[in-house]
């Protein structure tokens, strides 16, 4: 069967712990339980369009290790296509090691393990998969060229989370392919070149200046600002207090490319985003805290 949504992208294995406060630069502090968590954006935002009643499929590489093993299991538990989700011999598996504070925030550190290994004719041997795709999502854990293939493999709706935020400026001819560009406001800000705090405002006079055809900005607890020929439309965010932040953008693009899918309008699928982020940061965790549509009425109840 043909997934509805491709999702290109990595896999990790998160090692979580909670903080009273995240530590500082030199600083030593002393944490709960470590735990082992099914994560790394690409698997989330699947896992994600998934539990909201996408089919969905997986094109990526896992390390031949027990996080390998970890991540497959979880994913086909989710009913995930996994079968061009390569295991490469002799890499260890993505690893995430991730501290979240007592105010639901977190710092991140990613070793990309296999992830590193995805290559653009890894993205061509899925072709089939992405020419039939209603959409496809991407993000930036596995080497942009292999992103790019995958831009331009892609016959449905292209989605591309900056994330985690680039270095430097992303190539234009890569950008003019993305149909629906979902920055945060750090990412936004290194893609248009600006140095300073981006507010909604800023977020509004910048996105026109980038050459994808929509760009839909998340603004954390503000909610997000979705830009479209030429007008820029607020959608607020409920009133929550988090738990985990972790995986929230991530639940944010697998509801946008459900809804999306399910054929509302570029507005619509962001109001219902909102909500599907809002709800996942009412749970520890990654791919643990993504919600069904129900539990997204109940967790935000
Ligand atoms: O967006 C959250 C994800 O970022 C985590 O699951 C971690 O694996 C990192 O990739």
């Amino acid at each position: 069967m043909t997934a509805e949504i491709v999702v290109v992208g990595s896999a990790n294995l998160d090692l979580l712990v909670e903080v009273d406060q995240i530590p500082a630069v030199g600083e030593t502090v002393m944490g709960g339980d470590l735990r082992r968590i099914p994560g790394g954006k690409g698997a989330n935002q699947a896992v994600a369009a998934a539990r909201l009643g996408r089919d969905v499929a997986i094109v990526g590489r896992l390390g031949a290790d027990e996080g390998g093993e970890i991540l497959r299991t979880a994913l086909d538990a989710d009913g995930i296509d996994t079968s061009r989700l390569l295991t490469t011999d002799d890499v260890p598996n993505g690893v995430a090691l991730i501290s979240v504070g007592s105010d639901g925030d977190n710092a991140i550190v990613v070793s990309p393990g296999a992830n590193a290994r995805v290559t653009p004719a890894d993205v061509e041997a899925a072709a089939a998969a992405l020419h039939g795709a209603a959409a496809t999502l991407l993000q930036l854990e596995i080497p942009l060229d292999a992103v790019t293939a995958a831009a331009h493999a892609a016959h449905g709706t292209v989605i591309l989370n900056p994330a985690p935020a680039p270095a430097e400026p992303l190539p234009a001819d890569l950008l003019a392919l993305v149909d629906v560009l979902v920055p945060n406001q750090t990412e936004l800000a290194t893609l248009a070149g600006f140095d300073g705090p981006i507010n909604a405002e800023t977020a509004a006079s910048l996105a026109p200046s980038l050459p994808s055809q929509a760009v839909v900005v998340t603004l954390g607890a503000e909610g997000a600002l979705v830009v479209e020929d030429g007008t820029a439309t607020h959608v607020p965010a409920p009133t929550i207090t988090p738990i985990d932040t972790t995986a929230a953008g991530d639940s944010f693009c697998g509801a946008l490319a459900d809804a999306l899918v399910r054929g509302e309008s570029l507005v619509d699928a962001t109001r219902w985003a909102v909500r599907v982020g809002a709800a996942t940061t009412q749970r520890p965790g990654a791919q643990p805290s993504l919600p069904t549509p129900t539990e997204v009425e109940q967790l935000l109840a």
